[in-house]
């Protein structure tokens, strides 16, 4: 058993992701190098662990092989899970990323599956569960996120019948139809449900994943509660679904806004683009779901067609290295640089870009002063658990000004509802989203930014969490809901 040793430190909330927030980098004289992880859920529970006392995330620390001790950073403890390189290559890009990601992403590119990736999966979900499970205090609080980890529930509650436990889904749940072409998909719901609260980014995800189990596990639902069969003594277990779209931290993300070497820096990007008269700007992983091909298609076709005048407006594609040894991401990066070294060949005016690229990361000073530089921000995801970025633009702008165009498929655009709207895989309708966000009058934009800062600074990522473990105590109390699955 995974019992707290006494002798051991252990923490009333436990966070379990498959990443820590923190990577680390061997340099080249052998020193270690930490970088803050890529994405949106490090951006988000980074700042929620920051006010929270002696908590402790359990994470890989992004290299393969036999991992750092375990440390603390920030207030808080950090775990770091061992994967080997096998790891890597089958649970990490294998089963989360080329069969779990495109499939819970509506299949933009074809899933694979192979029964080696689901072993790795199995095993590499059993090591952060026992990674968790001793580090819990005695009627503690874990909190698993994410995809990569959906077995980890029920092999928490296996080892730990006293702790409360909850799980987030960053990324969509797909509709039945989609989930049920997942081979052990049987096993993915009873993993999911040995939480006793799951939380989903948008209603359509929480009714997908209760539908999914009505349909594949006939378990008898009640509204957005489950009834799951237990053993022993409690013969059934309630788990309660709910829907949690996440934010930032919209207040640390405003005031960085509002520093004079922000606005500074802000001021000077725009110069060194040549002082274009609008700056349009797109940030994401290099990832296929986030719509970048149909965004540079539509970039394009407006510089062809005459509609944008390089020498006035300048796009900036900020574009992270991400899974870079998965093919779908290798063939994405060459189509992405190809189709933007094509426009830069054919519309650049000499000695500056019409779309610059930039394939790396930035910190969040700079990010808030790209987005500070921008009079239009394009997120046109095909398919998006949320888009965080589409929410620091906004938080960036307590200056009223700016445009943002906002793909209806990202869950975002469920409160972003005052953002400009659009269907990125019609590409017609993207130019002219694009065009009007360009042309859109200064009282316009603020009447439109008003209202998305209303609710961006209104529902913060500070709400969020406390929403979901405020009602995490309340479910994981229940009757009956210490008896093991
Ligand atoms: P995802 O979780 O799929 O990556 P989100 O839009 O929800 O997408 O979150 C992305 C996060 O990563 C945001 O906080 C964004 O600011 C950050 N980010 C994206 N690109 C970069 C970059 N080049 N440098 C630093 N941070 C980045
Ligand atoms: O939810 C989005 C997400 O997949 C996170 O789970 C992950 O940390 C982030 O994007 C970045 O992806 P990766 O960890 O594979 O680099």
């Amino acid at each position: 058993t995974s019992a707290p040793d006494p002798s051991s430190p252990t923490h009333e909330l436990v966070v379990v992701a498959n990443r820590l927030p923190v990577d680390s980098h061997t340099l080249p004289d052998g020193a270690t190098e930490w970088v803050t992880s890529p994405g949106g859920l490090v951006t988000a529970m980074e700042s929620v662990m920051r006010t929270v006392d002696s908590g402790a995330w359990v994470g890989w620390a992004g290299a393969p092989g036999e991992p750092p001790a375990p440390f603390e950073a920030d207030g808080m403890s950090l775990y770091p899970v061992r994967l080997d390189q096998q790891d890597v290559e089958r649970y990490y890009e294998g089963f989360s990323n080329a069969t779990l990601w495109p499939l819970y992403h509506d299949v933009i590119v074809d899933p694979e599956f192979h029964r080696t990736w689901w072993d790795a999966y199995l095993g590499a979900n059993r090591r952060f569960a026992e990674a968790a499970a001793p580090v819990t205090a005695p009627g503690g609080t874990v909190w698993v996120h994410d995809y990569q980890l959906q077995l980890v529930p029920l092999m928490i509650r296996e080892k730990r019948t006293d702790v409360r436990i909850g799980f987030f889904n960053h990324i969509p749940f797909p509709s039945v139809e989609l989930f049920s072409q997942l081979p052990k998909r049987n096993s993915i719901l009873r993993g999911l449900l040995g939480a006793d609260l799951l939380g989903f980014q948008r209603e359509s995800d929480s009714l997908n994943f209760v539908a999914a189990v009505r349909k594949l596990l006939g378990y008898h639902v009640e509204g957005m509660t489950i009834s799951v069969p237990g053993l022993g003594a409690a013969p059934v277990r309630e788990v309660e679904v709910r829907t949690f779209p996440i934010s930032i931290d919209s207040a640390a993300v405003s005031a960085l806004a509002e520093d004079p070497q922000i606005r500074e820096r802000a001021v000077q990007l725009r110069h060194d683009l040549g002082d274009p008269e609008k700056v349009v700007l797109g940030v994401d992983r290099l990832d296929y779901t986030k719509g970048i091909r149909h965004r540079l298609k539509a970039w394009g076709e407006l510089l062809d067609d005459g509609l944008i005048d390089p020498h006035d407006t300048v796009m900036i594609q900020v574009a992270t290295p991400s899974r870079e040894r998965v093919d779908a991401y290798k063939q994405l990066r060459d189509e992405v640089e190809l189709t933007v070294g094509r426009i830069n060949g054919e519309h650049a005016p000499l000695g500056r870009p019409a779309v610059s690229y930039q394939h790396h990361s930035f910190d969040r000073r700079d990010m808030t002063a790209l987005y500070m530089a921008a009079d239009v921000v394009l997120v046109t995801a095909l398919r998006d658990g949320m888009n965080l970025v589409a929410k620091e633009y906004v938080a960036s702008r307590p200056d009223l000004r700016g445009v943002l165009v906002l793909s209806e498929f990202a869950g975002a655009a469920d409160e972003l509802r005052a953002a400009v709207l659009v269907n990125p895989h019609d590409i017609d309708e993207l130019k002219s989203a694009i065009l009007r966000a360009l042309a859109m009058p200064a009282e316009e934009q603020e009447e439109a930014m008003r209202s998305l800062r209303h609710q961006v600074m209104e529902n913060d990522v500070q709400n969020w969490a406390h929403d979901f473990l405020e009602r995490l105590e309340q479910t994981g109390r229940l009757e009956g809901s210490s008896a093991p699955v």
